[in-house]
């Protein structure tokens, strides 16, 4: 789909340049303050995200307000030229609030209340804490509603965490009650008799029994929803009093504490802070790669442009070891985001903090204070590089679609149960790097990739690709056999359709659900390979996948039986010699294919290179095989297309173009036949839409 959406907000449509702003922590020091508007314009920054954390500075006691430092800010921004992104402050509670009203202080497992510290720590029950944010955001709405610097709300910040206070455990099994009515009902979709763990009162149930995996998924599900509740109660006030501002929360790439799948629904616009690990290993090609995926997993909770709300400038302080960007780094990792769909580029941090955790976490301005430095001149490259995108017709790049011809299920539910599941290998189990592994074979061959939750609109997709589906929440074993039936291509893997989404097994063998009849096979066993032992594979002559040759198994491999389906490759060794490795099955007007190992990277490559070719799909250029460490993808509204060419490596790298006309929309002058890149350094190219 070539589509545009709208921009984020009308009042600043073009791609958003900018970050956490602190002014709160700077009051004492106007010189600071005044400092900040000068190098902000220098920057080409456009919208700052303020009072993330300034409750205490707005709420400096119960129910005395302070406005007037904020109301300053918004004014100068407005006049110096760049918008607002207001948040709300329940990320961080005062430390009035917190020793008035203890109850606002999570509970542990063990039952033991937090003591005031830190931050991303209250519960998300409590009705005063309900009240006290209800009552701060309100008052925003109502101050800055209307200002004209306003054009987003950045509810609290990263949301995560549980809390088992008895409020919270109250909401949990009323969860409970509503979702199975009866304690029969739980008992029985729990399989609770195992270790006479039978319910007998709702007052039984506790959060945590490991042991019980039914019990494990619906209390993170109920963490997710809880925090959902949370998040109405934040946004009800902003949703009533101004309409029209679009609101955001920002996410955390796949966090595994939170379900974002099911919390896209309750946002206007999705954003994220993202923090890969560059320079580390030697190969920064593999977290290009593993950027790219995160990208896209945001791309795909709404289906459209999300934004990058924070990133680092050069470092950040929390990792083990983290790097300052090399030079080029900065900049391709800003334009790698708007590549996969951000319409922006925004920081933590705008000004270093002087004291307290952050003062040595990378920013825009550092201690020094001034722009002469190669971070802050890295920072401003990319604000006139945004610039530049912006200004084609309409917002230039803002809002253009991602033409995926592929969908990839990653699947918080599946991640849950494949994570709470005890089985033959528990040690690598490794449910989202085999979903990275099946990305890549795209990612390196430029063809754009949506990553979508099982329960998503296969419709528009020629390739769906389901990595260890393990679990098949309601109607999905439905929608994948429609999606094949209708002449779609479906991948799944070992481990697909084990249980339901209560994480009872599927009776009557493998893959379970129904799903038997799609592939055309029967699975027996599962073998799980020691570390270092190989199962070899062999393709079949004249297979419909076009491999060739030998390939490795590790970890994990399944012995399958045919049921009409016919074998594309075949193991070599042990027990189970000779049977099927790969299996191929025509469903209706498409084909079902079964992988039945975990295969390397040769074999990953293949299968990409049979996939794009027998399902012709596009990548983002024609017939150019890109080098290794080089990506390329692109956004179109269906009149132009913008073409990223990214080098991730060290080295300087020529890729051939197809023969489209391109202009270099960066430098302004027309490029043909190829281009070259220094080491991380990025090209954006402008195409009539094809
Ligand atoms: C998160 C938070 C920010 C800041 C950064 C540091 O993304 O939202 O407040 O702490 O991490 O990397
Ligand atoms: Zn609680």
């Amino acid at each position: 789909m070539r589509t545009r959406s709208a921009a984020v907000s009308a009042k600043l449509p073009v791609l958003w340049h900018g970050g956490d702003y602190n002014p709160e922590q700077w009051l004492k020091y106007p010189e600071v303050l005044r400092e900040d508007l000068r190098l902000m314009k220098l920057a080409g920054v456009n919208a700052l995200s303020v009072g993330i954390f300034s409750w205490a500075a707005l709420e400096p006691e119960e129910g005395r307000f302070e406005f007037e430092w904020l109301d300053a800010v918004f004014d100068s921004l407005e006049q110096n030229g760049q918008k607002v992104i207001l948040a709300t402050p329940s990320g961080g509670k005062p430390n009035w609030m917190a020793a008035k009203y203890p109850e606002i202080r999570r509970v542990d497992e063990k039952g033991q209340r937090d003591l005031q510290r830190a931050r991303h720590n209250h519960c998300f029950t409590s009705p005063v804490y309900r009240e006290k944010a209800t009552t701060i955001n309100t008052k925003l709405a109502e101050r800055y509603g209307k200002h004209p610097a306003l054009v987003m709300w950045h509810v609290s910040n990263e949301y995560s965490g549980e809390c088992h206070c008895v409020l919270c455990m109250e909401a949990f099994r009323g969860y409970l009650r509503e979702k199975f009515g009866t304690l029969e009902a739980l008992n029985d979709a729990y399989w609770s008799r195992f270790w006479s763990h039978t319910y007998t009162a709702w007052e039984q149930i506790e959060a945590i029994d490991p042991s019980v995996h039914g019990l494990v998924l619906d209390w993170k599900r109920f963490v997710t929803r809880q925090t959902n509740a949370f998040l109405e109660v934040e946004t009800a006030p902003l949703r009533k009093i101004t309409p029209g501002v679009p609101i955001t929360i920002n996410m955390m790439g796949t966090f595994p504490g939170l379900d974002y799948q099911a919390m896209a629904g309750h946002v206007d616009v999705i954003s994220w802070d993202s923090y890969p690990a560059w320079h580390r290993a030697g190969d920064d090609a593999h977290e290009g790669m593993r950027t790219a995926y995160m990208h896209d997993v945001n791309r795909g909770l709404k289906g459209k442009p999300f934004l990058l709300i924070e990133s680092t400038p050069s470092h950040v302080n929390w990792q083990p070891l983290s790097v300052p960007k090399r030079p080029g780094m900065h900049r391709t990792a800003s334009l790698q985001a708007v590549a996969h769909g951000s319409d922006g580029v925004l920081y933590f941090q705008w000004r270093k903090s002087r004291g307290s955790a952050e003062k040595f976490h990378g920013a825009v301005v550092d201690h020094v204070g001034h722009e002469n430095t190669r971070v802050f001149q890295d920072v401003a490259t990319v604000g006139a590089d945004l610039a530049k995108l912006s200004a084609g017709p309409n917002g230039g790049v803002t809002g253009m679609s991602t033409p995926a011809e592929v969908g990839l299920i990653y699947d918080w539910e599946n991640r849950w149960a494949i994570d709470a599941s005890q089985q033959a290998r528990n040690e690598g189990k490794d449910y989202e790097p085999t979903v990275q592994a099946h990305y890549k074979a795209f990612w390196a061959r430029g063809i754009p990739v949506d990553i979508v939750a099982s329960t998503a609109d296969f419709a528009g997709y020629k390739v769906v690709v389901a990595p260890m589906l393990y679990m098949l929440r309601p109607g999905v074993a439905e929608a994948l056999k429609a999606f094949v039936a209708g002449g779609g291509t479906l991948v799944a893997t070992y481990m697909t359709g084990w249980t339901n989404e209560n994480d009872l097994v599927h009776l009557g063998g493998w893959p379970g659900g129904g799903l038997q009849e799609l592939f055309g096979i029967w699975v027996e066993e599962l073998d799980a390979l020691a570390d270092g032992m190989t199962q070899r594979v062999r393709a079949v002559d004249g297979n419909a996948l076009g491999l060739m040759g030998v390939y490795e198994a590790r970890q994990l491999a399944e012995v399958v039986h045919l049921r009409g389906a016919t074998a594309a490759a075949t193991f070599m060794d042990e027990f189970y010699a000779g049977t099927p490795a790969v299996t191929v099955q025509t469903y209706g007007k498409g084909r079902a294919i079964y992988v039945a190992s975990r295969n390397n990277a040769e074999f990953m490559d293949a299968l990409g290179a049979g996939l794009r070719k027998s399902c012709e799909l596009r990548g983002t250029f024609e017939n150019v095989a890109l080098p290794a460490g080089i990506s390329a993808t692109y956004r179109s509204d269906g009149v132009a297309d913008y073409v990223f060419v990214m080098n991730f490596s060290r080295l300087d790298q020529t890729v051939k173009l197809d023969a489209a006309t391109y202009h270099d929309a960066l430098d302004d002058k027309a490029v043909a036949g190829s281009v070259t890149l220094k080491a991380y350094e990025t090209r954006v190219l402008t195409r009539a839409a094809r």
